[in-house]
This record gives structure tokens, sequence and C-alpha cells, in this order.
């Protein structure tokens, strides 16, 4: 993720989520030096995004969505194996995330791709307010 990409990002994360980061937030992640920042691009156009963030030898995947006109054709899949990349390079031993209990796409992504639940947070969610599912993947 670069500066010249951020307008995009921007855009999408209006769409995809009810509670977006604003682009200021990621202006801030781009200058974090704990954050790694990434997009995937079909040509010029940002089609999706993921904001990692490294704490001692875990990867938090923070920010994570694909372009709803580019769903279902394994970008999201792709955008993960570049994680787990991530942080291996990283020399991380897991990496952490946390989804909305209702969100069925993104929690059969996220098992498809070897994550496992560790953890319920009740309440933890704002707009609406929802459960989130804490899920864990070990290296
Ligand atoms: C979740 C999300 C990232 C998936 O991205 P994607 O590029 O469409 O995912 P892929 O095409 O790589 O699909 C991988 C797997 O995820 C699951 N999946 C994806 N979309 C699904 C859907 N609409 N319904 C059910 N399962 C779905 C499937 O198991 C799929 O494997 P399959 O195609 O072999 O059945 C995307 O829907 C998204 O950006 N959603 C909005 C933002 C969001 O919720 N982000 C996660 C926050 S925690």
């Amino acid at each position: 993720m670069r500066q010249e990409d951020l307008e995009e990002v921007a855009r999408l994360e209006k769409l995809c989520f009810s509670d977006p980061w604003s682009k200021r937030s990621f202006e801030e992640e781009l200058k974090n030096v704990f954050s790694i920042p990434l997009v995937a691009k079909l040509g010029s156009k940002v089609v999706a995004y993921t904001c990692l963030w490294q704490i001692d030898d875990q990867i938090e995947i923070a920010n994570f969505a694909v372009s709803p006109e580019h769903r279902r054709k394994g970008i999201g899949k792709m955008m993960m194996e570049r994680v787990f990349w991530e942080a291996k390079r990283s020399g991380c031993s897991n990496v952490v995330l946390s989804v909305r209990e209702s969100n069925l796409p993104a929690l059969n992504l996220y098992a498809e791709s070897g994550f496992v639940e560790v953890e319920r947070r009740k309440g933890y969610y704002r707009f609406p307010t929802e459960d989130a599912i804490i899920m864990m993947k070990s290296l």
C-alpha cells in the first residue's frame, strides 16, 4: 500500500464495512513501523487490501477486504497466502484475527486457510453490536 492507493482503499473500506476506518487511519498505517499494509492490484486498480500488525512473534490481521466486484475469484485466499508469507518473513509463528460472528464469507475463508476459533468476545463490535470470534493459525 502506498500513498497513491489510499483514496481507493478508503473508498473500498466504506463499501465493505459498517464501521469503516478513515483515510487518515490508513495514512497512519503507512507510517507505523509495526504495520505491514498491503494491496492487491489488477493492473493499476486496487482490488483488495489488508493491514497486518506485528506484535512480538505474532501477526494480527487488523483489516482484510476484497472489492465487492471481485469477490469469489480466489483473491481473498491468495491475499491470505501472502499474509502467511509476510508472517514467516517477519519471523512470526502465528497469525491472529477477529471476525463478526455473522460474517460467513470471512469465517469460511479463514477456516479454509487453517484458522481455528480460540475465543469469543461478547458485544465487541458496534454498528451493529455483535460478538467477535477470535481465530488463530500457527505457522
Ligand atoms: C471475506 C472476503 C475477504 C472473501 O474474499 P474473496 O476474494 O471473495 O474470497 P475467495 O474468493 O478467495 O474465497 C475463499 C473462500 O471463502 C469462502 N467464501 C468467500 N465468499 C463467500 C460467500 N459469499 N459465502 C460463503 N463462503 C464464501 C469460500 O469458502 C471460498 O472458497 P470457495 O470459493 O472455494 O468456496 C470478502 O467477502 C470481503 O471482503 N468481505 C467484506 C469485508 C470483510 O468482511 N472482511 C473480513 C473482515 S474480518
